[in-house]
C-alpha cells in the first residue's frame, strides 16, 4: 500500500486528493521554486513554490514532486553533502524524505533526467503547472523525447498535457483546518504589527522625534519575526499624507507629519501562507474632521462589503455593496458634483466614482498574497454578456462571478484617494484611506481574522493615546 493511502499529514491527504483527480493514467510533475541571484554572490531569501509546498510541506530549494493517479508520491530532493550543508545549512536528503515527508520514495535531484523519463512511461497524461516556471515545458518535451525514443520497445508515450493548476487552483481555493489555522496566527502578528506601528508613530511624535516612514516599517519587522514569520507577505506600504494616493507606494524615507494621515498595507508570510492588512491612522492620534469624515465613510463601505460576504452570496457581491455606499458619500460629501454626474445610479452606472476608488474590493488570499482561484463561477463560464466600459469605452466580456463558499479567504479592502485637483473641496485634498481586513467565509457570514487591530475612528484615536 503506498504511504499516501493513509494520509497522516494534511499534506498527504492533499496529495490524496489531488491523485484522485489525475486520472489512473495521470502523472504529476510539481517543481518547487528556483534560487535567485540579487546581485553578485547574493542570493534573494529563497521562497518555495505554493504549489510544491501545499503538497509537500517541504521547504528547501532544488526539489520536485512526482505524483502519479494511484497516489503514488515520489520526492526528487538535493543530496547530502557535509561541505555544501557547511555552507549552506542543513537538506533533508533523499534517505529520510519519506520517514519525514511520508513521500512513498526520494532520490537525488541528480537523477531527475534519468529517472523522470521512466516515470512517465506507459502514462496518458502528463500533468504540470502550465506557465508558472520558465523552461519547465521544455524539460518535460526533453523528457518525452526520451520517452519516445524506446516505443520500438514497446513503451508507451503519454498523448497529452494538462495544466495541474486547474486541480490545484481549486482545491487551495477552500482552505482546509490546518490552512486556517496558520492564517488566523499570521494574521494576529500582523495585527499586532499595526498596533504597535500606531502608537510607535504617536509615540514618537509627542516626544517631538523625527518620524520617517521607515521607522514605522521597522516596527512592522519587528513584530513580524518577533511571532516567528519568515517574511512580509509582499512590499509593505508605508505611505505618509499624499503618498497614500500613490497605490503602490513603498514605505519610503518621506516624514511622518503630524497632522496627516498614514496608511500602512502590511502583512506577514507564516508558514507559507500570507496575511494582508490596511490600517490608515491620524500620525498623531487625532483624525481632523474632513480626515474623519472620510474614514467613516470608507469604514462604512466596508461594513456594507463585510455584510455581503457570505455563502452563496457572489464574488462581486462585496464590491458592488462598497461602491454603493461610496458613490453615496462622493456625492454627500461634494467630492462629485451631483449637477455634473448625477444621482447615485448615475455615478455607478458612469463609473464617476473611479476617480477616487480606482481598485477591486478584494482578492482571494491564502499561500498567495493574491491567491490562485478562478474568479469566475465554474458552472457559468459559459454564460458570457457584455458591456462598454463608459470610461474607456471598452467593450468588457462579464461572466458570472464566483459563488462564495464556506471556507474560502478574502480579503475586504474598500478605500478613497483624493488627489488635489480645482474641482474638489480643499479639505479632502492629497487624503489616501483604505481599510483592508481579511475574511474567511461562513455559512452565515465571514469571519473577519484580523480584527487584532482595531478598525473604528475612536477606538484607533484610544489606543494611540495608550
Ligand atoms: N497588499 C496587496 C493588496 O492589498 O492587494
Ligand atoms: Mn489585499
Ligand atoms: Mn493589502
Amino acid at each position: 500500500m503506498s504511504r499516501s493511502d493513509t494520509p497522516s499529514s494534511p499534506y498527504a491527504a492533499r496529495r490524496a486528493r489531488l491523485a484522485a483527480q489525475l486520472g489512473t493514467g495521470g502523472i504529476a510533475i510539481v517543481p518547487t521554486a528556483s534560487e535567485r541571484q540579487r546581485n553578485r554572490d547574493n542570493d534573494f531569501p529563497f521562497r518555495h513554490d505554493s504549489y510544491f509546498y501545499y503538497l509537500t510541506g517541504f521547504a528547501e530549494p532544488n526539489a520536485w514532486l512526482v505524483l502519479d493517479g494511484s497516489g503514488r508520491a515520489t520526492l526528487f530532493c538535493a543530496p547530502k553533502d557535509l561541505e555544501r550543508e557547511i555552507w549552506d545549512g542543513y537538506r533533508l536528503g533523499p534517505e529520510a524524505a519519506p520517514g519525514v515527508l511520508g513521500v512513498d520514495e526520494a532520490f537525488s535531484v541528480a537523477e531527475l533526467d534519468t529517472r523522470l523519463p521512466r516515470l512517465l512511461e506507459n502514462r496518458e497524461t502528463v500533468w504540470f503547472p502550465f506557465a508558472t516556471h520558465a523552461g519547465l515545458e521544455s524539460r518535460v518535451d526533453g523528457w518525452l523525447q526520451k520517452v519516445r525514443a524506446r516505443v520500438r520497445f514497446g513503451a508507451l508515450c503519454p498523448e497529452q498535457q494538462r495544466d495541474l493548476c486547474g486541480p490545484l487552483d481549486e482545491m487551495r481555493l477552500i482552505k482546509d483546518a490546518h490552512e486556517l489555522d496558520t492564517m488566523r496566527r499570521a494574521a494576529d502578528i500582523s495585527a499586532r504589527a499595526h498596533v504597535r506601528a500606531m502608537q510607535t508613530s504617536a509615540r514618537m511624535l509627542r516626544a517631538g522625534q523625527d518620524v520617517r516612514e521607515y521607522h514605522l516599517d521597522a516596527e512592522l519587522l519587528h513584530e513580524f519575526r518577533l511571532g516567528g514569520s519568515q517574511f512580509p507577505a509582499y512590499g509593505s506600504i508605508v505611505a505618509a499624507g499624499a503618498n497614500a494616493c500613490v497605490l503602490h507606494y513603498r514605505a519610503d524615507a518621506a516624514p511622518v507629519r503630524a497632522g496627516e494621515l498614514v496608511l500602512i498595507d502590511a502583512g506577514c508570510e507564516l508558514d507559507g501562507y500570507a496575511s494582508d492588512i490596511t490600517r490608515t491612522f491620524p500620525a498623531d492620534g487625532r483624525f481632523s474632521g474632513p480626515q474623519r469624515a472620510l474614514y467613516d465613510l470608507v469604514l462604512a463601505s466596508q461594513e456594507a462589503a463585510v455584510a455581503a460576504t457570505k455563502a452563496g452570496a457572489r464574488f462581486n457581491d462585496p464590491h458592488d455593496a462598497t461602491v454603493k455606499v461610496l458613490a453615496q458619500g462622493m456625492l454627500d460629501l461634494g467630492l462629485l458634483d451631483a449637477n455634473k454626474v448625477g444621482s447615485v445610479d448615475d455615478v455607478i452606472e458612469q463609473r464617476a466614482y473611479f476617480r477616487f476608488y480606482m481598485h477591486r474590493t478584494g482578492h482571494w488570499l491564502g499561500m498567495d498574497v493574491h491567491d490562485c482561484g478562478s474568479y469566475v463561477e465554474p458552472s457559468q463560464v459559459g454564460e458570457v454578456s457584455e458591456r462598454k466600459d463608459p470610461l474607456s469605452g471598452e467593450i468588457i466580456k462579464n461572466r458570472p462571478s464566483r459563488i462564495l463558499q464556506p471556507g474560502m479567504v478574502l480579503t475586504i479592502e474598500p478605500g478613497i484617494y483624493v488627489r488635489a485637483a480645482d474641482d474638489v473641496p480643499k479639505q479632502f485634498h492629497d487624503i489616501g484611506i483604505r481599510i483592508e481586513d481579511d475574511a474567511v467565509v461562513t455559512e452565515t457570514g465571514c469571519e473577519l481574522i484580523t480584527r487584532g487591530v482595531p478598525v473604528r475612528g475612536d477606538e484607533i484615536e484610544a489606543l494611540m493615546r495608550a
